[in-house]
């Protein structure tokens, strides 16, 4: 009766408001500053591949678990990448609620932003976009990294923006990530006070600037690792499907067969 009662007025019988918008604001939260620090964990491992295709191959083949295991799983990948999808998903749900949802709201809000002028409210209208954007982008490439875990390596991945024509696809995902998730880890710092210092307006121009350094050494860096893929994957084009095999591993079939 009192969830109805609060279901019609907005508020329980003792006239208190329901605090789970707060706490699914605490959720969204959480779960972006998860994702923000794992993407920059993502980055640097998938741009491995500009040190060498043996440093990306080790680097595939430690996350198969080959630290503790003699033969590598590449379903140890495929679990975390469930895991990740998850919080993915959660964090767009919880994300969702946000989002003008009528014409009368998207009037509101653009007439708001055009008068305010305020950049912050402009960051977020980036944000709202890039984040429905990446609703579809992240899901499919999850699910792609989640049902293909084994393809993952030099080639197989080289192969995949190349020869499966995937790297317009890792362009925009690209774009849309490290827009997301700068001005959505700078958001996290303004909404909570993290950083806040004395004077919270000169902390907040500073933390602009530390978020636009964040975001362009993160495109730079995923530039050149998808260029490096696409290259990869144009030389290995007449072999697309054939896996990397590591130079030891070369080196030590041809001592091999020299001393027989
Ligand atoms: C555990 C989960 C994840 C794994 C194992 C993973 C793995 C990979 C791999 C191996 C690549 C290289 C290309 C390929 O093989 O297809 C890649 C590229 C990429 N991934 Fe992920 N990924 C994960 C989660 C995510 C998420 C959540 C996002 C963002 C929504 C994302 C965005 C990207 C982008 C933008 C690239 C292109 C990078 C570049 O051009 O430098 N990934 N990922």
């Amino acid at each position: 009766m009192s969830d109805l009662i609060e279901g019609f007025l907005g508020k329980s019988i003792e006239g208190k408001k329901s605090r789970m918008p707060a706490k699914l604001d605490y959720l969204q939260s959480a779960t972006g500053l998860f994702l923000g620090l794992f993407m920059w964990g993502h980055m640097f491992f998938v741009s491995s591949i500009l040190i060498s295709k043996d440093f990306m191959y080790t680097i595939t083949k430690f996350f198969e678990g080959s630290a503790f295991l003699k033969e590598p799983q590449s379903w140890l990948v495929s679990i975390v990448v469930f895991i990740v999808f998850v919080i993915f998903i959660s964090h767009a749900l919880l994300g969702m609620r946000k989002l003008p949802i009528n014409f009368r709201q998207w009037q509101a809000y653009r007439t708001h932003m055009s008068m305010m002028k305020h950049e912050d409210t402009s960051l977020w209208f980036i944000q709202a976009f890039t984040g429905f954007a990446m609703f579809f982008m992240g899901s499919a490439h999850l699910f792609m990294m989640m049902t293909k875990a084994h393809e993952i390596g030099p080639f197989g991945s080289s192969d995949r923006m190349y020869s499966d024509f995937m790297w317009p696809f890792y362009l925009l995902l690209l774009l849309a990530v490290e827009f997301h998730g700068g001005i959505g880890l700078y958001r996290l710092c303004v909404k909570w006070g993290w950083f806040e210092g004395e004077d919270a307006k000169i902390s907040r121009k500073k933390l602009k600037q530390a978020k636009w350094a964040i975001t362009v050494f993160f495109l730079a860096l995923g530039l050149l690792t998808l260029a490096a893929y696409v290259k990869i994957g144009y030389e290995h084009r007449e072999h697309v499907g054939e896996r990397y095999i590591p130079t030891a591993q070369i080196e030590m079939q041809y001592d091999v067969k020299v001393r027989a």
